[in-house]
């Protein structure tokens, strides 16, 4: 394995046609907090050739990665793929990207990776989730091809591949006025009020919004026409309340970001995602299975690792929670599926069951509506 420090001594770094050594975007707004995340990044980029940050949507997977790469001397090449379709153009967009000019008849995969073969360099692939299986290949045939060639890939789910190093980023901490969380809000609120001031409805409202980054800044931004008490009170309706403009793509909305998760996720999933909304807190596997599974949805245990994968639930050891956001989107599938009473019953059931001490304590019987047939199809989700 080739040291960081020593790859980036060397002159052989990747220049394109114009002798650039790379090309990441000059940063736009300031960046706050997250110096063990960034110390983590380096340490794992100095161990293995695939690195995948992983998380939330908005929690600030691309902006971390950016961040990390430059800190490194050499430069570093972004490859920018969630306007990339069904991967067919993966190696194009790559190759477009580092500024390889070449077309050949051959698979443009094998060009890239015979361009790549004794190059060193670090590959940022920004936004994978939505093309795993052909990101799995392309990285894996590059990495065989190209020992000098480091990959930071930022997704909502691992790519998979042996060797992958997996950082997962987690929302910026909340705890008083002087936390991250507190003074990314307070940075991008100063954009659009002058001498804006915090007070204890902005450390509330931070913590409604867990702390993730990407709900903080479009929370900010209604300070144009609210205050930060009026936003609290209307954050129970977080999708209206942060739908405001300004922005395009995925990151345009708190629902468009959090719907592109939602529709990488197979009708189980959904499903699974929909009822667990039921639980305010933290739960186990257990829990979801007793509360969540019946004869339309098998499988809980696998699911819920399947969702944890795809950052649409956060595991911390046994147990698992759901972001607000993420609670909220499947809060109001449940009410369009019309589950949200039988889930809630189902709950109430649960948690009784537990202060008495039981362990299993669900039992369904057939005329649980949730088992009616028509519920089970594919539903493209709330607010589509
Ligand atoms: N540490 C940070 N400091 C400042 N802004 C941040 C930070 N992390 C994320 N952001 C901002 O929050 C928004 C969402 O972050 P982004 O990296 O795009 O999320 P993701 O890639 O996980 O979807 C972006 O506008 C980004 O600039
Ligand atoms: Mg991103």
């Amino acid at each position: 394995m080739i040291g960081w420090a020593a790859m980036h001594e060397r002159a052989d770094l990747v220049t394109d046609a114009l002798g650039r050594r790379g090309n990441l975007p000059a940063e736009t707004s300031t960046f706050l907090g997250r110096d063990a995340d960034l110390a983590e990044v380096e340490r794992l980029l100095r161990q293995e050739s695939l690195v995948t940050l992983t998380g939330v949507a908005g929690v600030g997977k691309t902006r971390l990665a950016l961040k990390a790469a430059g800190r490194l001397h050499g430069g570093a090449w972004l490859a920018e793929l969630s306007g990339e379709r069904n991967g067919a153009l993966l190696a194009h967009t790559i190759g477009a990207a580092i500024g390889l000019r070449e077309q050949a008849a051959r698979p443009q995969g094998d060009v890239l990776a015979e361009h790549l073969a004794d190059r060193r360099m670090l590959l940022i692939l920004d936004t994978c989730e939505h093309l795993i299986g052909p990101c799995r290949a392309l990285v894996g045939q590059i990495l065989r091809a190209a020992p000098g060639v480091r990959v930071l890939a930022t997704s909502r789910e691992p790519l998979g591949l042996p060797g992958e190093r997996v950082h997962a980023v987690r929302p910026l901490p909340v705890t008083e006025e002087d936390c991250d969380a507190v003074r990314l809000f307070r940075e991008r609120a100063l954009a659009v009020r002058p001498g804006f001031e915090c007070s204890d409805a902005v450390v509330r409202l931070c913590r409604r919004l867990d702390g993730v980054p990407l709900a903080l800044e479009l929370a900010a931004r209604r300070l144009r026409a609210l205050t930060a008490g009026e936003l609290l009170d209307r954050i129970d309706d977080r999708f209206s309340l942060l739908a405001g403009g300004g922005r395009t793509g995925r990151h345009r909305t708190l629902r468009t970001a959090v719907g592109w998760s939602h529709e990488l996720c197979t009708p189980e999933e959904r499903l699974l995602w929909a009822r667990l909304s039921v639980f305010g807190g933290t739960f186990d596997a257990e829990a979801a299975a007793d509360v969540c599974a019946d004869d339309r949805l098998a499988g809980v245990p696998y699911l819920l690792a399947r969702l944890a994968d795809k950052s649409v639930v956060i595991r911390n050891g046994q147990r698992f929670r759901m972001l607000g956001m993420m609670r909220d989107y499947g809060r109001e599938w449940l009410h369009e599926i019309g589950e949200d009473r039988v889930l809630a019953h189902r709950h109430r059931e649960h948690s009784l069951a537990l202060r008495r001490g039981m362990r299993h304590p669900r039992r369904r019987d057939s005329g649980d509506p949730a088992r009616r047939p028509e519920s089970s199809r594919p539903h493209p989700g709330p607010g589509h």
